[in-house]
């Protein structure tokens, strides 16, 4: 494995072979896609070709002069079909009412089923603050993601898995984790075909486990404009060879089905990983890519997290981005967004809060061409 002169990282612009990456061409055509392959088999595993299943989306309510007369919510049904059977999973959005031309979107990989709050009612929830979304002029979508696969070990076949045969799974195929990535996937699927939606401008969110997801849904899926990953840690934005929080050994052990088989053979050997998460945040490059952290949250590591994004900058440079724009983490309450690689330290524990979701639309309204977004009409 290549290592980069100033540290023990792998150096995401050096081939497998020993060759520096010398254009964006040579990062489009080649070295992302070897980098993607690596995660795939070591960590996340392979998801499904598309082709090898049957999806169709139904919407099954529209409701409008939701949250307080502000969106129409809509609940769709998407369902998956396979040689092993069919599955579905529910899409709950919120698009607002008074806008002139289609909504960008955030799409939240929910992991607290806070969004099911949501379902039938107008409920606030700092986790997912749709109302103040919706203000700001975004569509607000969110999947759940027990309910595309349960969050509990040997429930895969349970979940979006079942709908292939378990005889079809070896050590690199998809865990838990991509298969919520996968199915936010599915979900921007469907938003390419809702007329009340930018998808051009679609992020996808996650926090912690969600955040893991966020990251590798963006890295599978070049469509999506932005992607957030709040406090993430280990396996998410964490630099795994620096981390003073989780480890690969931790999560494995706690979590065995989330990442592939082959993931454990790291556990204790963090240096032999051909990868480190600075190039999965690589990855999203030229896109916008956005990492919070918060200062209670040892275990997500922020230094770690920030140190990652740090190391992505030279591939978004090679690509005419700029990324974090600061070698030092920021303190508490001091959001760098001025390049394409957004970051903040918020003060408090592990949650993702309100004040989170301002700073991710702070830096969509920053980076999203104006003319691309929607305007609120009178
Ligand atoms: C555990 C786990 C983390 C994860 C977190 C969460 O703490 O060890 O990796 O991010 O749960 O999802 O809240």
């Amino acid at each position: 494995m290549k290592q980069s002169s100033q540290s023990a990282l792998p150096a995401p612009l050096i081939f497998s072979g020993g060759e520096p990456v010398r254009s964006p061409r040579e990062w489009r055509e080649k070295r992302r896609g070897e980098i993607r392959e690596l995660f795939r088999t070591h960590i996340y595993g392979h998801s499904p070709a598309a082709g090898t299943y049957l999806q169709t989306f139904k919407v099954l309510s529209e409701t409008p002069r939701a949250l307080g007369g502000t969106a129409t919510r809509r609940q769709i049904a998407m369902t998956f079909e396979g040689p092993g059977g069919a599955r579905t999973i529910g899409l709950l959005m919120f698009v607002p009412e008074r806008v002139t031309r289609p909504a960008p979107v955030f799409l939240l990989l929910d992991n607290r089923m806070e969004s099911g709050l949501y379902r039938d009612r107008d409920a606030g929830s700092g986790f997912w603050p749709a109302e103040e979304i919706v203000k700001r002029g975004y569509a607000a979508a969110a999947l759940s993601l027990p309910d595309v696969s349960p969050d509990r070990d040997g429930a895969l076949q349970e979940g979006t898995q079942g709908i292939f045969p378990a005889s079809l799974r070896t050590d690199d195929s998809w865990g838990a984790i991509a298969t919520w990535a996968w199915a936010g996937s599915r979900a921007l699927d469907y938003l390419e075909t809702d007329p009340d939606v930018d998808a051009a401008r679609a992020a996808v969110v996650g926090h912690s486990r969600g955040g893991k997801t966020a990251l590798w849904c963006g890295a599978e899926d070049e469509r999506f404009a932005l992607v957030v990953s709040n406090n993430s840690g280990s396996t998410g934005a964490a630099l795994a060879r620096t981390t003073r929080g989780e480890k690969i050994a931790d999560i494995n052990q706690s979590f065995p089905y989330w990442f592939c088989e082959n993931y454990k053979r790291y556990s204790g050997r963090e240096n032999d990983l051909p990868v480190d998460q600075h190039e999965l945040l690589a990855l999203m490059a030229p896109r916008l890519v956005y990492v919070s952290s918060a200062t209670d949250d040892a275990w997500a590591d922020p230094d770690s997290e920030f140190a990652a994004c740090v190391a992505a900058e030279p591939v978004f440079a090679l690509l005419g981005r700029s990324g974090v724009g600061a070698s030092e983490i920021p303190p508490p309450e001091t959001p760098l967004h001025s390049g394409s690689i957004g970051y903040h330290l918020r003060t408090g524990r592990h949650d993702l809060t309100p004040y989170d979701w301002k700073c991710f639309m702070d830096f969509a309204d920053r980076h999203y061409p104006l003319a691309a977004m929607s305007t609120l009409a009178g």
